[in-house]
């Protein structure tokens, strides 16, 4: 894959810091594991992807996104390696993250996408914040696949 294309996204990343302007305290970052992957190693890591996983229509989940260092990387390949134009790559992303701060964040820098407030490893749990929409959503996206880890949790006393 050409350097050209990696340093296009490295600098689409580069365009919008991304801190935001939330006070990052070690409590919180203890807590949420709030780490931000750095621009060299997130391009570093996707030159090891074969990048048909971004043409059109294959859709991106992010479940832990922070400021939308691998979506808003995910998005630029769509658009100049895929030929994609931005909505369309943008309908192609999902997002979660636990903090509002960092999910207002990563839309902004992506300009769209569907970007939600929600705990990923407890779906159905309403956060404060949470807006009504991004909780209906965070539903239909985890269903499927918490309906499928439940079947194969066994219960008390059972044997796997
Ligand atoms: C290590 S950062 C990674 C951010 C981004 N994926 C990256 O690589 O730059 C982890 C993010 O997960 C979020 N997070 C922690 N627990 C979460 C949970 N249960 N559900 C959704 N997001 C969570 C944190 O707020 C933080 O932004």
């Amino acid at each position: 894959m050409s350097d050209s294309l990696w340093l296009r996204v490295a600098e689409r990343l580069d365009e919008h810091s991304y801190m935001s302007g939330a006070e990052r305290t070690v409590d919180r970052v203890k807590a949420t594991g709030e780490v931000f992957t750095p621009t060299a190693l997130v391009v570093e890591m996707l030159q090891y992807v074969d990048l048909d996983v971004f043409a059109p229509g294959q859709t991106v989940l992010d479940p832990a996104c922070g400021d939308g260092q691998f979506l808003v990387a995910a998005k630029w390949v769509k658009v100049l390696h895929h030929g994609m134009e931005e909505p369309d790559a943008l309908a192609d992303l999902f997002g979660v993250d636990i903090m509002r701060d960092n999910v207002d964040l990563c839309r902004r820098r992506l300009g769209g996408g569907t970007i939600l407030m929600g705990d990923t490893l407890h779906p159905d749990r309403h956060l404060d914040g949470q807006t009504p929409y991004e909780w209906t959503v965070m539903q239909s996206l985890f269903d499927e696949a918490a309906s499928t880890t439940r079947k194969r949790r066994p219960r008390e006393g059972e044997v796997a």
